[in-house]
Formats: C-alpha cells, sequence, structure tokens
C-alpha cells in the first residue's frame, strides 16, 4: 500500500470572530501559505492493528492505544475509525507536521484535524465527504476550546472563503463568497501565543456578568460583518478597510486586545494602511492588515519594525 497524504491550508478570520460563537456571522478565508500535513504509511513492522502517531512538532510519538481519549490527534483517528466502523485497522504510521504558528489564530488545530481525517479516509479507501470531514473536525475542536462556532473545520474543510453562522446546533449556514476584486491583506503575528480556548472562556465569563451589554457589541459586529459582504462582493476595498478599523474597535470593547496587537495596528494606520484589526481569539495572535497592492512591501518593513515576528503577505480571492 503506498503512502497517502493530505496537505490542508490555515485560515483568518476577517470579520466576526468571537460574536460568531454567538450565533452571529462571520467571513474567513483560507491560507495557502500555511498548511498542515498527514501522511499515513503501512506499519510494516509493527504488530496487525497497531497505530503509531508521530506528530515532531509537538513532540509526540506514541501508539494509538496510549494516548488518552481527550489528546486532539488520537480523538480525530479514532473517530475516523468509528464514522468507518474499523475495530481493526491495519497496522499504520501516522505523520503529523504543519508549518501552521499554534496558538496564533491560524487555524492550526482544525486544519491538522482535517489533514488527518482525509488522509486516513482516503488509505483506507473510504473517502468521506465534505460535509462529515467538517462535522467530525468540529467534534475535535470542542476537544480544543469547548465552545467553538465551528468557523475552523468549515473553511479548512471547504479551503474557499466562506460566510458563516450558526444559527443553532445543527444548523449552520455556510456560503461560500466571491471576491470580484483580489485584495492583498497582511498577516502580521505579534509573536505572543494566545490560546483561544482561553480567550474564548474570558469572554464567556464577561457574556454571563453582563449579558446585555456583550449581546449589544455581539450585534454591531453582526451588522460590520454584513456590511464586509455587501464591500467584498462590490469590490470597495476602502470600504472594507473601514469596516475592519470599526470590527477592531469592537473587538477591543470585548478587551480582547494587547499592547503588541496595537502597536501593529496603530501602525498600520499611521503608514496609510486601509484597515487593521486583531484576527482570531486576539490577546496575541495576528493582526490583518489591507493594503493596496503598491503598500504591501513597505507596509510589511514598518509592521516588522513596529513588533511582527513574521509577516505573511496573502491575495484574498
Ligand atoms: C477562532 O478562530 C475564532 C473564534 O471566534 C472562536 C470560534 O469561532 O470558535 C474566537
Amino acid at each position: 500500500m503506498p503512502a497517502i497524504s493530505a496537505s490542508v491550508p490555515g485560515k483568518i478570520i476577517l470579520f466576526g470572530e468571537h460574536a460568531v460563537v454567538y450565533g452571529r456571522p462571520a467571513i474567513a478565508v483560507p491560507v495557502e501559505q500555511v498548511r498542515a500535513k498527514a501522511i499515513i504509511t503501512p506499519g510494516i513492522h509493527q504488530p496487525s492493528g497497531s497505530v503509531l502517531i508521530q506528530a515532531p512538532n509537538i513532540k509526540i510519538e506514541a501508539l494509538l492505544s496510549e494516548l488518552p481519549a481527550e489528546n486532539p490527534l488520537a480523538a480525530t483517528v479514532r473517530s475516523v475509525f468509528d464514522t468507518l466502523k474499523i475495530s481493526h485497522p491495519p497496522a499504520l504510521v501516522i505523520r503529523i507536521s504543519s508549518t501552521i504558528p499554534i496558538a496564533a489564530g491560524l487555524g492550526s488545530g482544525a486544519a491538522v484535524t482535517v489533514a488527518i481525517i482525509r488522509a486516513l479516509s482516503d488509505y483506507l479507501g473510504r473517502r468521506l465527504s465534505n460535509e462529515q470531514v467538517s462535522n467530525l473536525s468540529y467534534e475535535i475542536e470542542k476537544l480544543h476550546h469547548g465552545t467553538p462556532s465551528g468557523i475552523d473545520n468549515t473553511v479548512t474543510t471547504f479551503q474557499k472563503p466562506v460566510y458563516f453562522q450558526r444559527i443553532s446546533d445543527h444548523q449552520v449556514i455556510i456560503e461560500i463568497i466571491s471576491f470580484p476584486k483580489p485584495f492583498t491583506i497582511l498577516i502580521a503575528d505579534t509573536g505572543v501565543p494566545s490560546p483561544t480556548s482561553i480567550t474564548v472562556g474570558d469572554v464567556r465569563r464577561a457574556w454571563i456578568e453582563r449579558s446585555d451589554y456583550y449581546e449589544g457589541i455581539f450585534d454591531n459586529i453582526a451588522e460590520v460583518v454584513q456590511n464586509a459582504r455587501k464591500a467584498i462582493e462590490s469590490g470597495s476595498i476602502e470600504k472594507l478597510g473601514e469596516l475592519m478599523n470599526a470590527n477592531h474597535q469592537l473587538l477591543r470593547e470585548l478587551d480582547l486586545s494587547s499592547q503588541q496587537i496595537e502597536n501593529l495596528v496603530q501602525a498600520s494606520q499611521h503608514a496609510g494602511a486601509l484597515g487593521a484589526k486583531l484576527s482570531g481569539g486576539g490577546r496575541g495572535g495576528n493582526v490583518i492588515v489591507l493594503a493596496s497592492e503598491l503598500q504591501a512591501t513597505e507596509l510589511s518593513e514598518i509592521l516588522k519594525s513596529a513588533g511582527a515576528t513574521r509577516v505573511i503577505p496573502t491575495q484574498v480571492r
């Protein structure tokens, strides 16, 4: 049996993070420059039924049977076997690697999960539909951070820009968005890891205490998202920049910014960027900056001088 692999892009949220956990819409796009990969090979020297998981990036090399139920890699592999009703898998090696920074708002957890599901189901000759892949990875996302919206697993599964809204536990709106005019965003890393589970948990606690206030902000974010969709579909790049700034302001009101984020946002605004905002969980991770093509190179340097540990220019289309 030859090796089978799957490679899955990261993602970035353009508009609507956090509010999307509370049933509001959000827009996210794949980021092709960073990827997670899973390779499945036969476990030639292993006893039958043994599955070896190797994830050198996070220093894991263990048999599936040794890993606890809540380990997301093990849970992913087990969920594929359960879905395909495979009780005695062939001896396998699953090797996982990723260039997606962890805890940076780039969807590394979801991308790894989707890569494993795709490679493993293909290896077993039972390709799963996008919907099945996304649903399985949504369940694994719950292990990463208790109350995921599902946007990360959706974008990494479909690998297209999406407008996403979770209406209820079982009902989601997923619409692929088209960009008549491609635009450039710079994804600037603060270099500060910020696990989504922590910021999502903090927002939940604050929402429980002051739900009217938080619901009001989520509604304002939802309005920004709707307007952003219109701006994207009509190619109004200046409007999109203004909406990014407005979304950032609302995220600040949710207490999700930090000094490092503000340094990058302000540096890009002073340099004449069209818009800038934090993206993903916040408090660290990445800032996204909307730039004209002419500005992109200069802005990248400015962002690095303002503290960005790396800048990924990406064309959204
Ligand atoms: C994480 O990429 C985005 C959040 O909105 C959480 C979620 O949607 O599950 C912060």
